[in-house]
């Protein structure tokens, strides 16, 4: 992108920037600078750019950014899907199945079939996705899938600990100490973070602690997967290490809601500095419409430096669960972020327009709040402050609706109300 060629989108209905105080903009237009938010204002104040987008009346959002997700597999697991929606129960084992079929692939494979759902993301608004491994479960496996992931984002997650792989059964501590040691050293160069599945058929709270901080030993931040099928202490632990968030938390237990609430205080807001979070590409003073971006400063919107509980509904909706109480999450001041969990086994969608869908529907979220999960509280699960909203100095990452507002993301499920994307101010 050429630094001085400026774009200015005007003609829009309504403008969700997230800025504290004024989130939302009708009439309004942006000016897009070497991939950043240079300008935000009202479209009849907009100043001269070099080339002009019309959004005609259309609702301008932040590109999503999905926070969970695990492309790099192969196969698919239909018949499972099948299955429960004739009763049967989900279960972490079937993971298992699709660790067999993605050891069988070549790279060439895996990397095809990531990048045809990473195109179905973008079409649908994703602008930022957060991806990790844990189908291959050896360490040439991880680190091969991570490898690839990481030609993809810069966010990658070492999931070594999804779930016990078959050669290792009757031998979990060897397991685990296979992932906290030489599987880490292997893994730890391809990714940023480090996640484990706690769970009933994964690993407990006690093998999650030894691998995070393991993880988190190296540079690694911490993330955990918790609370899917049944209440569990591995939310407490997420909150106890520092991690920058506990994803599924379907179920919770006593003391979950307060220890979230809690988190940020605990790590003092802004200062990131607990869980081993590696340092993140933002960072900067705050920005303001009407002025001119700081080039290579993003604003710090929340500065929120706990643990976001990170909600994924297309898994409740796959796998016939209850969902998650987000009402009660969000009423007790904890961040929340929602997420597809794109993974062949509980949540085969690439779409947040419909996890939004389902937020608002099913778990008592407003449209707004959703909204704000889906982008800003994404951003906060990766601890990153340069996307997730569009305030002066942001990475310009803009989703044009064919809708007037964003209401209409849950008004109209199923449709495809995404016109336009544009990534770091470039069309897609
Ligand atoms: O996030 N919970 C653990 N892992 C995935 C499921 C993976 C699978 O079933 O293949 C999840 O839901
Ligand atoms: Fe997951």
């Amino acid at each position: 992108m050429g630094g001085a060629v400026s774009t200015l989108v005007e003609n829009i209905a309504l403008l969700v920037t997230h800025e504290p105080g004024r989130a939302e903009r009708h009439g309004a237009a942006i000016v897009i600078e070497a991939g950043r938010i240079a300008w935000v204002g009202d479209s009849a104040d907009a100043p001269d750019a070099d080339t002009r987008i019309d959004a005609g009346g259309r609702c301008a959002v932040p590109g999503f950014v999905d926070s969970h997700s695990h492309l790099v597999f192969a196969g698919d697991r239909a018949a499972e899907f099948e299955a429960r929606m004739a009763g049967r129960r989900y279960e972490a084992g079937g993971i298992r199945s699709t660790v067999a079929v993605t050891r069988e692939a070549s790279d060439a494979q895996l990397l095809a079939g990531a990048r045809r759902r990473l195109a179905e993301m973008r079409v649908q608004g994703t602008t930022t996705v957060e991806i990790k491994s844990g189908y291959g479960l050896s360490v040439e496996q991880e680190a091969r899938i991570l490898a690839i992931a990481r030609s993809l984002t810069p966010e990658t997650t070492f999931l070594g600990a999804h779930v016990l792989p078959a050669e290792y059964a009757g031998r979990r501590d060897d397991y685990v100490e296979l992932v906290a040691g030489p599987m880490l050293d292997a893994c730890a160069p391809h990714a940023r973070w480090i996640d484990v599945f706690i769970d009933d058929g994964a690993f407990s709270v006690d093998e999650a602690r030894r691998i995070l901080l393991a993880g988190i030993a190296r540079g690694l931040g911490a993330r955990v997967h918790a609370g899917q099928l049944g209440p569990s202490a591995g939310i407490r632990l997420a909150v106890e290490l520092g991690a920058a968030s506990v994803d599924h938390c379907t179920f919770l237990a006593d003391g979950d809601i307060e220890a979230l609430a809690g988190s940020g205080a605990a790590s003092g807001a802004g200062s990131a500095s607990r869980g081993g979070v590696p340092t993140g590409p933002g960072g900067g003073r705050s920005g303001q419409g009407g002025t001119t971006a700081v080039p290579g400063e993003a604003p710090v919107l929340s500065g929120w430096g706990g643990t976001v509980a990170t909600l994924l509904p297309a898994v409740e909706f796959s796998t016939r669960s209850p969902y998650p109480d987000a009402r009660r999450l969000l009423d007790a001041g904890v961040h929340v972020a929602l997420a597809t969990d794109c993974n062949p086994g509980s949540s085969y969608t690439t779409s947040i327009p419909f996890c939004i869908a389902l937020a608002v529907r099913e778990m008592g979220m407003t449209p707004a709040e959703a909204l704000r999960a889906a982008t800003l509280g994404g951003a906060e699960a990766l601890r990153r402050a340069d996307v997730g909203h569009l305030t002066v100095g942001a990475t310009a990452d803009v989703v044009l609706l064919d809708a007037p507002s964003y209401v209409h993301l849950a008004y109209r499920p199923g449709v495809p109300l995404v016109h336009r994307v544009l990534a770091s101010g470039a069309q897609q």
